[in-house]
């Protein structure tokens, strides 16, 4: 059943065990020796020609993992011609042929856990504790969309009518879908949007995030080992302005599937609008300014450790992370100070060393960005802690700031920064109001202890994903389907019953004997 027992997430790794953290750092000194590859995988093989970029790691400035190339807009064409020919055969296959290639990948992702999670530390800047979690949540996208392809799409649906009339409705793939994936999540949510595709009957053009084009090729090649033939799926590394508006704007494209900025939403939507012929879907999962608000009856202790998880964890590098903590005026200042003693802990450095609790940001662009940021804050005396960071990578020091109102931010900062907004918890509906009207709405968390103010909230503050009383990051595929509204994005939330049904065209048929 998709919600109910029968189904079961990845189990991961236990880094509480020695012998566990012994492999994964030999994995990495193993995965230090070798001279990484990647690049357009086009109908299976992988294109050396061309321009290529070094794939560079966040955290050792110093030396390259290997080569990257860029794919060119003739290996779009080719690309979508093979997808285009294959597809039809995919599809064909049903939900449950389908489903036994995802479950296959599934397996091989698991498999490969540890090579995985080592690139994921060396080209994405992951601790051991996200790496572990990104093939776990790409392991479980595979098998909880086999089960969604078996449910939805293996059969018809029959349908009530007049005597005599049989009347069905199927679920089809659309045709060709490109799948651009962002860097921060680049092998769950790279597997997750392919995946999906797949699993809905379609063929695939990915375009990996500039950053991560390695994890992503590791990726495609376990799908087409796993039995994804090699001309349905195809990888297009490279930027977005080039690459990614020519996969959107060619006409083979049936639709997108995105996850990235708001702004890059926009510009894709503007691409799309624009084109002449079918018009496609395109599913987009963006930003969020996301909340938590604590009243006077949370719990202390456990309000700092969720706070600092959903802030400070994965670097702040989760579109779910929290940005802006709402304390109440009578107990604002015993919590600023718990949250600075607990800051004070936090080991920022190399994620390849199992005690380090936060890694890199993931290049010099974000972090300037984040430089700005801070430095405004500075300069208006609004900083309350600031962290120590090593140098030789791109390490940005945690940051706890005060701010006077939501309004204050306009855009999300995308890095380990929390603002903290005093408030009172009677006039929600007022300290609420710039938050709701900066019309984002992906992550929301509330602490208390009375159930009518968690709901009150709610009610208060749209977002796709609320958490009471826990932190707000790390939504567990089938569990808390994640994805938001507004400019956060336009669902189907991924991991959730309803995933692929964008993904798809729907035809009724209608037969009288
Ligand atoms: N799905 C991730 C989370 O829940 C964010 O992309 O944290």
């Amino acid at each position: 059943d998709v919600y109910g027992p029968g189904r079961k997430n990845s189990e991961g790794l236990d880094l509480s065990i020695k012998a566990v953290r012994d492999q994964l750092t030999a994995a990495v000194a193993k995965l230090d020796r070798e001279e990484l590859e990647a690049g357009p995988i086009i109908s299976g093989r992988l294109e050396k020609a061309g321009a290529f970029k070094p794939a560079l790691s966040p955290s050792h400035l110093s030396r390259t993992l290997g080569r990257a190339w860029q794919a060119t807009p003739a290996q779009a064409d080719t690309a979508f011609a093979a997808a285009h020919a294959a597809q039809p055969g995919w599809d064909r296959r049903g939900g449950e042929g389908r489903a036994k290639v995802l479950r296959a990948m599934g397996d091989a992702l698991e498999t490969d856990r540890e090579r995985l999670i080592s690139i994921c530390v060396r080209e994405a800047g992951k601790s051991y504790a996200d790496a572990i979690a990104e093939v776990r949540e790409a392991v479980d996208f595979c098998r909880y969309y086999a089960l969604l392809a078996e449910r939805q799409f293996a059969s018809p649906e029959t349908l009530r009518g007049p005597v005599g009339e049989t009347n069905q409705l199927s679920l089809r793939g659309r045709g060709v879908f490109v799948c651009i994936s962002p860097w921060n999540f680049p092998l769950a949510i790279f597997t997750g949007q392919v995946a999906a595709a797949l699993a809905a009957g379609n063929g695939v053009l990915a375009k990996p995030a500039e950053q991560t084009p390695i994890i992503a090729s590791e990726a495609v090649k376990l799908f087409h080992a796993a039995g994804v033939p090699e001309g349905l799926l195809h990888l297009l590394p490279g930027d977005g302005a080039t690459v990614g508006q020519a996969l959107v704007s060619h006409p083979g494209c049936d639709g997108v599937a995105f996850t990235g900025g708001t702004d890059t939403a926009w510009a894709i939507n503007r691409t799309l609008a624009a084109r002449q012929g079918p018009i496609v879907p395109f599913i987009a999962e963006t930003g969020g300014l996301n909340a938590m608000f604590v009243d006077t009856t949370a719990l202390r202790e456990q309000v700092i450790d969720d706070v600092l998880a959903s802030a400070f964890g994965s670097a702040g590098q989760r579109c779910s992370a929290l940005r802006i903590l709402f304390a109440p005026h009578e107990t604002a200042d015993a919590l600023i100070d718990g949250l600075k003693g607990a800051m004070d802990t936090l080991v920022v450095g190399d994620p390849a060393d199992p005690r380090t609790d936060i890694g890199p940001v993931i290049d010099t662009d974000a972090k300037a960005v984040l430089d700005a940021h801070v430095e405004r804050l500075a300069a208006e005396g609004r900083v309350l802690r600031r962290l120590e960071v090593p140098a030789g990578g791109h390490f940005f020091a945690p940051t706890l700031a005060e701010i006077p109102d939501a309004a204050f931010l306009q855009k999300e900062v995308f890095g380990p920064v929390l603002h903290v907004v005093r408030y009172d918890p009677a006039k929600l509906a007022e300290a609420a109001a710039p938050l709701v009207a900066a019309r984002y709405g992906l992550t929301l968390g509330v602490h208390s202890r009375i159930e009518a103010f968690a709901d009150e909230v709610r009610e208060a503050v749209p977002a796709g994903n609320a958490y009471v009383n826990r932190s707000m990051i790390g939504a567990v595929v089938g569990v808390q389907p994640f994805g938001g509204e507004g400019l956060s994005g336009t669902g189907p939330k991924a991991g959730g019953p309803h995933a692929l049904l964008r993904y798809a065209v729907e035809r009724a048929v209608s037969v009288n004997i």
